[in-house]
């Protein structure tokens, strides 16, 4: 890929700047953000790291929007993080003008480019930025199930003992306390995690992860997660600049798929060089399909809250 922008230099947009320089997924990065000298600032930070790491990845920052001409993928990060006690949607109001004017920025300077959403509440602004952008829903998606994923592998790998790199795990659904841990797809080197803990076991680790982002905002207090989700959107950029085909959980427009239309949420979507080459349906039994509508209600009530502000 040659160039890739990140609108937002704060703690997650760097962290996935840091990342995605160091492994040269692209040859040109910038790191935009309304505070144009910090985002100076952090790029040249983040080029001289990439550099001491042998990449030849160019950086550059600043506030000015045209610096987005020619990107290819553009990551936004943007928006203020929730404070503790606080959902994911009640930074709506404050973020959704920010993604509104990124997206006008977008529009003028990279119309054709591929937009990831990570900022939050991720669902419904994923939806927004492609009710905006005018392109098909394989050009906007957004970042919630890797991240949540990665959590989930954790606490199974904390609990089982077993290596992490053997845990392949599946959370579909928004990204807030809905979300659906898929644990019948949950597996430890091939073998179903339900031979290794029990139900009551595996419960506690859903509701884990399900306030994954939560426990650590209480304890930091003064920011959210942004080493995890910055490799999450690494791994996301991947997929696409390496047109990896990669399977992996992202925010998709669904156009019927789960039984949805007119709605974003994290379903298993094929990653490719097109961006979200598609939505992949999975066979769900009743109690996972339940889970999922209820899921599927709550982004739709804010999606609703969104349309009416
Ligand atoms: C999280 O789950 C910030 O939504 C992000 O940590």
């Amino acid at each position: 890929m040659n160039k890739l922008s990140i609108v937002g230099a704060g703690m997650v947009g760097e962290a996935a700047a840091q990342i995605i320089a160091r492994e040269e997924l692209c040859r040109e990065l910038v790191l935009m953000d309304v505070q144009g000298d910090m985002a100076r600032g952090k790029a040249l930070d983040v080029w001289q790291a990439a550099v001491e790491s042998g990449s030849d990845t160019r950086v550059h920052g600043g506030g000015d929007a045209a610096l987005l001409q020619g990107s290819e993928l553009v990551v936004i990060t943007a928006g203020v993080p929730r404070k503790p006690g606080q959902s994911r949607q009640d930074v709506l109001s404050t973020n959704l003008p920010i993604i509104d004017g990124i997206m006008a920025d977008i529009k003028q300077h990279a119309p054709s480019a591929t937009v990831l959403v990570v900022s939050n509440p991720v669902d419904v602004l994923t939806y927004r930025a492609w009710s905006l952008s005018g392109q098909g829903r394989n050009k906007v998606f957004g970042q919630a199930g890797v991240l949540d994923t990665a959590r989930m592998k954790c606490f199974i790998a904390e609990q089982t003992g077993f290596s992490a790199r053997d845990i392949t795990a599946l959370v579909l659904g928004g990204h807030g306390d809905s979300m659906v841990p898929l644990m019948r797809y949950c597996q430890i080197g091939s073998v179903p995690l339900s031979q290794f803990l029990s139900a009551g076991q595996i419960e506690q680790i859903v509701e884990r992860t399900r306030k994954g982002g939560g426990e650590i905002l209480g304890l930091k207090k003064l920011g959210s997660a942004c080493d995890a989700p910055g490799v999450a959107i690494a791994q996301m950029v991947d997929a696409v600049a390496n047109g990896r085909n990669r399977i992996l959980p992202a925010v998709a427009i669904l156009e019927g798929e789960y039984g949805r239309t007119d709605i974003a949420m994290g379903v298993p979507c094929v990653l490719a060089e097109e961006g979200l080459a598609r939505v992949i349906e999975l066979p769900l039994d009743a109690q996972e399909q339940a889970m999922f509508d209820q899921s599927a209600d709550q982004v739709a009530r804010d999606i609703g809250e969104m349309k009416a502000l």
